[in-house]
């Protein structure tokens, strides 16, 4: 579990990832799908793993505010499971990621 982290963090910090796109979708695609599922449910392994919360859950849906995602990317998670983006996004990436993943229209479809 350890190294599956330790190579996803390397991938992130290496160059732009999302490309400079500060589209929400775009984002969410190419950076939280990895761990998350491209509609926000997650891969069973991922759940297995690292214990990858489900954005598409009521429960979440309840209380999903843009705030408490932009809080939740930028910082990580408490127990360290989902890192931190603050540098790896920019101000504008993490704004619309975190609109897009509070938003009702989340999931789009492609
Ligand atoms: C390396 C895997 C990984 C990536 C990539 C990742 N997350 Fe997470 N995410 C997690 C894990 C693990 C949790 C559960 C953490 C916990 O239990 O506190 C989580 C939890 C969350 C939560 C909290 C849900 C709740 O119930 O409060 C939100 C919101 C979230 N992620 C959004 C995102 C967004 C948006 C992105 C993309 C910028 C992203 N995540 C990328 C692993 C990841």
């Amino acid at each position: 579990m350890v190294r599956v982290l330790i190579v996803f963090v390397l991938a992130v910090g290496c160059g732009n990832p999302a490309s400079g796109s500060a589209d929400g979708p775009t984002v969410f695609r190419q950076i939280c799908s990895s761990c998350h599922g491209d509609a926000g449910k997650p891969p069973e392994a991922m759940v297995a793993r690292l214990a990858v919360r489900d954005l598409t859950a009521k429960e979440f849906r309840d209380r999903a505010t843009p705030a408490l995602v932009e809080a939740q990317v930028r910082n990580g998670s408490k127990n360290k499971l989902m890192p931190a983006f603050v540098g790896a996004l920019t101000d504008d990436q993490i704004k619309a990621v975190s609109a897009y993943v509070a938003s009702p229209t989340f999931p789009q479809s492609r």
